[in-house]
């Protein structure tokens, strides 16, 4: 577990609560009134009855889900014990690692069965896809959905406003960065849709969305996107940068620092058109499907 920490943290930082409640403030306005995609049941009728959170972080979602929903059972499982700890009784902590067999995935825990597995912002923390994704399948049951939501760095521009900024400088470095210590800052999500029709699943889903860095986009609510997302990476990149470049790059934190206040002053003139891609999945575990 200790490696998993250290290769997670090297891209997400710290991932304190403040900031993950104001990412969670970002999700729910890129998808506003809809807390998942994936097409469960939009009446309870007891065919939703358990529903996980994989890397639930703070517990935001699981609470607003659990919130919808009174009468499912929601359980959240963090590495971290960073959720409540007075919350409704439709709801469950466990602090715990995802990716080892663990309390909701272990073979002792077979009657674990749900009918909905979410994962949100989770991918650097993902060791193995494949593993995952199997995992979800024997903890699914037949007719129930699995959704990941995830953010792909490094940041993206489809014109030439970013170009010789040193925002741009800084995006590149990071991917170099990343590369020399073997963080794939997609988190291999790319391969996801692929592994899902592999497994079985039935169903898929897909839908493609941008957090603008800052607020350049017209439409009021992706300004507010665009807002809240430039202050997320203002609070983490400086960080992350420091701890990639001088690790991987050999730079002096100092150098890091002031690339970082240059970006910072650009982000904060919101003239690039940058932004990162957003990728929500959902596929279902086929009714009638064994194993
Ligand atoms: C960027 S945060 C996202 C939190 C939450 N899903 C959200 O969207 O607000 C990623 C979370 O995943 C957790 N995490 C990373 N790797 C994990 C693992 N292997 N098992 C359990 N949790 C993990 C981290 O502790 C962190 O809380």
């Amino acid at each position: 577990m200790g490696e998993e920490r250290k290769r997670y943290g090297l891209l997400d930082g710290d991932p304190a609560i403040t900031r993950l409640q104001l990412q969670h403030r970002i999700w729910q306005r890129t998808l506003p009134d809809r807390i998942t995609l994936a097409p469960i049941p939009a009446s309870e009728a007891g065919k939703v009855r358990d529903v996980i959170d994989l890397g639930c972080g703070t517990g935001a979602w699981a609470l607003e889900f659990a919130a919808a929903y009174p009468s499912v059972h929601v359980r959240g499982v963090d590495l971290k014990p960073l959720q409540p700890t007075s919350h409704p009784s439709n709801v469950e902590f466990l602090v715990d690692d995802i990716t080892y067999d663990s309390a909701w995935a272990s073979p002792s825990a077979a009657a674990q069965q749900y009918d909905l597995i979410h994962s949100r912002s989770m991918s650097s923390g993902i060791k193995s896809w494949p593993a995952l994704i199997s995992k979800c399948w024997e903890h699914l049951r037949p007719g129930g959905w699995l959704e990941f939501q995830e953010f792909h760095l490094p940041m993206r521009c489809d014109d030439d406003s970013m170009a010789g900024t040193a925002f741009e400088r800084w995006n590149q470095l990071l991917v170099e960065a990343s590369g020399k210590v073997g963080v794939k800052l997609d988190g291999g999500f790319a391969e996801v849709p692929r592994l899902l029709q592999g497994a079985g699943f039935a169903g898929m889903g897909r839908k493609a969305l941008k957090w603008p860095v800052g607020p350049w986009p017209k439409d009021d609510r992706m300004k507010e996107v665009g807002r809240m997302f430039r202050a997320d990476l203002s609070v983490v990149l400086e960080g992350v940068s420091i701890g990639l470049f001088t690790k991987a790059l050999g730079w002096e934190p100092e150098a890091v620092r002031e690339l970082w206040k240059e970006v910072e002053g650009e982000m904060a003139m919101a003239k690039m058109h940058a932004y990162v891609s957003i990728d929500i999945v959902w596929a279902q575990k086929p009714d009638g499907a064994v194993g």
